[in-house]
């Protein structure tokens, strides 16, 4: 059986973590193929409420093994966290469930330090990172100088590299930045502790792809952030610095495009956006704090409140685009209810010239001189928790499902209608 990769359709947060959920049970291998633990998702386990940041969600399915694919930047300090963590519930983490693929690159202390620091001197420009030191690590892996994850095979050497590389970075936060260094020698001597403890979880990712996918197994791929977060696709400057679309499945755990039967984006019933950066339809009145605070928007990694808005389906358009998608799942269409009328954008128009696409390709500055087009859908009053099939949803959501549906061109398979695993409406 083939490769499923689960994406993000807007700026991250939809809700990608219950479509793998659900998928689960069908899947052999569930592999992270991008990000590190700028992402963040709540698991709740055995009463207890988990946030994990880089083990896949699925990590509670017990016949799931779990990889941290090479497209993914680690911190090895978070990832011993999560595994003592998940130990602690009774999950088995051992190393033949929870691999790390060897070209995965490491996070140091230093990158988090030069996320900051970089930050800090943007002033008003800044890009609201996560400060989890995402950018830096990548740039690192760009410049052929990053550490990783495979060189833990030899926690030696590599508390050697780690030392090497700190002090490099020790120079241009004090040189550049005017900051104080960080304790090379001290760093070293925790990597090389999470050295010794992660070697075992070692892999070559690519190989165990290979493997499940001869073996006629189902590769489920999870993406983390979203379309319009992608290093070339998204809102550049202000996205992460990783690939984010489907296409960075292919890279990140490294396998053909054939292998791919189905490119699953997932979006909510409207958009947020976490961090700095264009939004045409944010919602900055009493219904932008209405489906923030009904819809619990403030980020699992640092407690942000999100931006929030109406669902603007020039951009689910995009994410078909340059995606694939074969289908959509719309998530939390519950926190609507009660917001009437519903406006969804369905194009952009400036000075007399009017766009169906999201006007990405002109840039911050070109954008913000578009206005969205909006069309208003009646809304409805009914709690829709309960709805389990697609005739227990109130006619106008079901109208507003179906608008989604036709004007993005992509089938709808999942509806989800509260936070529970259970309160979901599939449509196939
Ligand atoms: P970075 O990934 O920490 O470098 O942050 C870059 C941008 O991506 C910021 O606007 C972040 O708020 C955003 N971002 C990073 N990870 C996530 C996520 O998991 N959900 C939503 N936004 C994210």
């Amino acid at each position: 059986m083939p490769a499923i990769v689960v994406v993000g359709a807007q700026w991250g947060d939809e809700g990608k973590g219950r479509v793998v959920d659900g998928l689960a049970p069908q899947a052999h291998v569930v592999a992270r193929y991008n990000g590190g633990d700028n992402a963040g998702h709540t698991v709740v386990a055995e009463g207890h409420t988990l946030r994990l940041h880089l083990v896949p969600s699925a990590v509670l399915h017990p016949q799931v093994v779990c990889l941290i694919g090479g497209g993914v930047v680690v911190n090895p300090e978070r990832l011993v966290e999560e595994l003592d963590e998940l130990a602690g519930l009774g999950v088995d983490v051992g190393p033949d469930r929870i691999k790390l693929a060897a070209n995965a690159h490491i996070i140091l202390p230093t990158h988090r330090a030069l996320d900051g620091a970089r930050e800090a001197s943007r002033g008003k420009q800044a890009l609201g990172t996560t400060r989890r030191g995402i950018g830096p690590t990548y740039a690192d892996k760009a410049a052929r100088v990053g550490l990783r994850a495979g060189m833990m095979a030899d926690p030696e050497g590599f508390a050697e590299q780690v030392r090497t590389l700190v002090e490099t970075h020790n120079r241009l936060l004090q040189n550049h930045f005017g900051l104080e260094p960080l304790a090379a020698e001290e760093i070293a001597a925790r990597y090389h502790e999470y050295a010794r403890r992660l070697k075992d979880h070692l892999v070559d990712g690519s190989a165990l792809v290979a493997e499940t996918l001869e073996a006629g197994k189902t590769l489920l791929c999870e993406g983390a952030q979203g379309t319009l977060l992608d290093i070339d696709h998204g809102t550049y400057p202000f996205v992460t610095s990783s690939s984010t679309v489907a296409g960075g499945a292919l890279t990140g755990l490294g396998f053909g495009p054939r292998e791919v039967a189905r490119v699953i984006g997932v979006a909510k019933a409207y958009t947020t956006r976490v961090g700095a950066g264009p939004f045409p339809t944010e919602l900055l009145d009493e219904i932008g704090q209405r489906i923030r605070e009904v819809g619990g928007e403030y980020g699992t990694t640092t407690g942000r409140p999100r931006r929030c808005g109406w669902l603007d389906l020039t951009i689910l358009r995009y994410a078909a685009q340059v995606n694939g998608l074969t289908e959509l799942a719309l998530t939390k269409l519950d926190v609507l209810t009660g917001i009437d009328p519903l406006r969804v954008a369905v194009a952009y128009e400036r000075e007399g010239e009017r766009t169906d696409r999201f006007p990405a390709e002109f840039g911050i500055e070109a954008l913000a001189r578009w206005q969205p087009v909006y069309e208003e859908l009646p809304g409805w009053t009914e709690d829709i928790g309960h709805a389990r099939r697609w005739e227990d949803l109130p006619p106008q959501a079901q109208d507003y499902v179906a608008f989604v549906e036709e004007a993005v061109g992509v089938p709808i398979t999942l509806v989800g209608v509260g936070p529970d695993r259970e309160q979901s409406v599939w449509l196939t």
